[in-house]
């Protein structure tokens, strides 16, 4: 770990510049918490609409009550069995965080990350009571960061851009965002699932000894949420395995250049290098990225939610070029 680096991003985030950060999930793009023109400009350099709220990280051990009206004992379970990790709690807000944060709501994210160079910089910044918004380092609607580089490549270089600096922490280890569990309306729905992801449902239910209820209506905006989220630039069409290689033969008969993605056996290590595939397959400028559709069933739940988002906007393509 670069110990000169981690001092020096702490210092420039105090001073109110945004850094790309690394954590376990994906990279980050972070500002102080509670310096709301520090969030407004994650909000521009992003393309992201305001009203949106932004997750905020927290050091190990911190005081949330900073950040949270109170920490219901689901969040306690919750936070003993998975803190740091890859989980993003929505409680509800304490008044003094900026709404740049909130996106004007009554909630609050929280997550502590277990990235040895996220927890380092958060006991760093601020004395380590400070707070971190910090959503995916990717242009709005794009395909998150797992690298330095692609946050490079979405922001360009510290300096030539919005970016005061990077931390690099390596290749994320498991590459899809965090799974989020809202718990600000325990007492009409219960706790209720908002984003698949590594930690999952099944094991959250068992930590709760309760059912999660998926999101409805009355759920709080999440981003990650709208249909269209995730997406490369080139169209995307998910296929059943045993279609793919009849589809990809017409296809080429037809002049189109697909790529394509092969499913695994194991759920980490694909989510793992998702979204560095979809970045790849993506630059070679294809008509089309087919993806071969995972197993449906719960170890997959994270990576079938993004591959979903990742072609929401490409139906109908995949028709049209084998029309
Ligand atoms: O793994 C992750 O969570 C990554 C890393 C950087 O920590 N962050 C991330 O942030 O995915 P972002 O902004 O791309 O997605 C966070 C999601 C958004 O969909 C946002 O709307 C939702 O969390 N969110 C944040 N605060 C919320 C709140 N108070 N109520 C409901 N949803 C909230
Ligand atoms: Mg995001």
């Amino acid at each position: 770990m670069d110990l000169d680096a981690i001092r020096a991003a702490a210092r420039l985030l105090e001073a109110g510049q945004l850094v790309g950060i690394p954590t376990e999930t994906v990279y980050g793009l972070a500002a102080d918490a509670g310096n709301p023109d520090a969030v407004a400009a994650i909000f521009d350099a992003k393309g992201r609409p305001s009203n949106h709220p932004v997750i905020v990280h927290v050091a190990r051990d911190a005081d949330l009550s900073r950040w949270a009206a109170g920490v219901p004992v689901e969040a306690e379970k919750l936070i003993a069995a998975f803190w740091p990790g890859p989980l993003t709690l929505i409680l509800k807000r304490a008044l003094q965080v900026p709404d740049a944060v909130t996106g004007g709501q009554d909630s609050v994210g929280l997550r502590c990350p277990a990235h040895p160079v996220a927890q380092a910089l958060l006991q760093e910044f601020n004395h380590g009571q400070g707070g971190l918004a910090a959503p995916s380092a990717n242009r709005f609607g794009r395909v998150s960061p797992t690298t330095a580089q692609h946050v490079i490549d979405e922001f360009g270089a510290p300096g030539e851009g919005p970016l005061a600096a990077v931390l690099d922490g390596g290749q994320c280890e498991v590459g899809i965002e965090s799974t989020i569990i809202d718990l600000t309306r325990l007492d009409t729905l219960g706790p209720v699932l908002l984003r698949p992801g590594h930690i999952g449902a099944g094991q959250i239910e068992k930590t709760l000894g309760s059912a999660l209820a998926l999101p409805d209506q009355a759920a709080p905006r999440v981003s990650g949420s709208l249909d269209a989220h995730y997406a490369p630039r080139t169209p995307v069409a998910l296929l059943a395995g045993p279609q793919m290689q009849h589809v990809v033969d017409s296809l080429r008969a037809k002049g189109k250049r697909v790529v394509t993605m092969r499913c695994a056996v194991d759920a980490d290590a694909y989510a793992h290098a998702l979204y560095s595939n979809l970045r790849a397959l993506d630059s070679e400028g294809a008509d089309l990225i087919l993806v071969e559709l995972p197993p449906q069933h719960a170890a997959w739940q994270g990576v079938n939610d993004r591959l979903r988002r990742a072609a929401f906007d490409s139906a109908g393509v995949l028709d049209s070029l084998l029309a």
